[in-house]
């Protein structure tokens, strides 16, 4: 595992697929330049390994990970190296051209499918590639890119579709609240719910995004707002249990989200506390949007209670970031995500076109 340090925003940007000593401080201008740099393919496919930006040292520090062997990918991915849905699948997916380097395909698919439980991308790209033939590198190679690309698409396209949500907010309600990290860090492109965002800015919109912290492992200050903030975005940080409180002065108009699983009937599983963050968006008044792509809607599952919640260690509670928070030996329950139920949701924003009002049939309809 090779590791390139850098201090976030001392060194200016680099140019793509530059050897590993110049590709310092790319993160700084990730989003304008190319948003494929934080997941990116080095060398051929019989040869070449998957470069990870180490995201639990952001905002603070520009770690990469060399990934070339399977287990450093799933370490990845479980210690949220790599961490977002669609992100968590196209690293698997390039997890499995390193597989096939090494002739452990079949073995690997399984272990890189027992990393995390909740967000389907992972599983829906891992049966992806399982469907590859011939089963080479290079060909493996070429859908792990695929996957890739099509995600970045797909963030745009939700972009474009979601833009005049924003556009139509009244002046005085421009504030736009989000949760945890959907955006071009746990994606191939501009991010799901933050893509309406990306794209209100590039037309010159007048809007303010409202992040909410995130606890218990912050990636709404360390990620969201860092990002945002890097593309020159207006936004301002609050603690989660900040959000009732900024409803209520009225500065929020709308709620965009991400999700790591959608269900037939629209339900949609995402970080703990986006529930919360529904049930307050409903007393308010307040319109609260799931953005995210057909890759992330699970049709097996009828509703959200059927989504497996991934439970994480206590320690991510009692001494996040080396700072012990609670007595030796508390007590902890920590799901890691929670599911809202599709009355909650005024639309699911596709790269297809946004699903509202929530229902099967208008999944069905929109997703086909
Ligand atoms: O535990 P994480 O950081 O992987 O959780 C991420 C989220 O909940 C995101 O909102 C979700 O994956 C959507 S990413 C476009």
């Amino acid at each position: 595992m090779v590791i390139i340090i850098h201090k976030v925003n001392q060194v200016a940007s680099t140019q793509l697929n530059a050897p590993v000593n110049t590709q310092i401080g790319q993160f700084a201008n990730m989003c304008r330049m190319n948003p494929l740099t934080h997941m990116q393919w080095i060398g051929d496919a019989a040869t070449g390994y998957l470069r990870l930006l180490d995201q639990t040292q952001l905002p603070e520090t520009e770690v990469y990970i060399d990934c070339k062997d399977v287990q450093t990918v799933w370490d990845a991915i479980k210690r949220l190296s790599v961490r977002g849905a669609p992100a968590i699948g196209i690293s698997a997916a390039y997890g499995l051209v390193i597989a096939a380097q090494k002739n452990t395909f079949i073995e690997s698919a399984d272990h890189l499918a027992s990393s995390r439980p909740t967000a389907v991308n992972l599983f829906w790209a891992i049966d992806r590639m399982k469907k590859v033939s011939p089963c080479t590198p290079e060909v493996l190679l070429a859908e792990a890119i695929k996957i890739h690309e099509e995600d970045r698409a797909m963030c745009r396209a939700i972009g474009e579709h979601a833009v005049g949500l924003i556009e139509a907010l009244p002046a005085d309600k421009r504030g736009v609240l989000t949760h945890c990290n959907a955006g071009a860090l746990a994606t191939g492109g501009i991010g799901t719910a933050t893509a309406p965002m990306y794209v209100a800015h590039e037309k010159g919109l007048n809007f303010k995004v409202y992040a909410d912290e995130t606890r218990p492992l912050l990636q709404g200050a360390r990620l969201t707002t860092f990002e945002l903030q890097e593309a020159g975005i207006d936004v301002t940080l609050i603690c989660d249990n900040m959000a009732a409180q900024v409803m209520r002065e009225g500065k929020i108009g709308m709620v965009i989200t991400g999700a790591d699983r959608i269900t037939a009937n629209g339900d949609a599983a995402n970080k703990i506390g986006t529930y919360g963050v529904a049930i307050l968006a409903k007393h308010h008044g307040i319109p609260f949007y799931v953005a995210a792509p057909s890759s992330t809607f699970d049709f097996k599952l009828t509703n959200g209670d059927q989504i497996p919640i991934e439970q994480r260690a206590s320690e991510e509670i009692t001494e996040g970031f080396g700072k012990r928070t609670a007595p030796l030996n508390a007590q902890t329950y920590s799901p890691a995500f929670d599911a809202t139920p599709a009355e909650l949701i005024a639309g699911l924003i596709t790269e297809k076109g946004i699903i509202s009002p929530v229902t099967t049939e208008n999944i069905k309809k929109v997703l086909g």
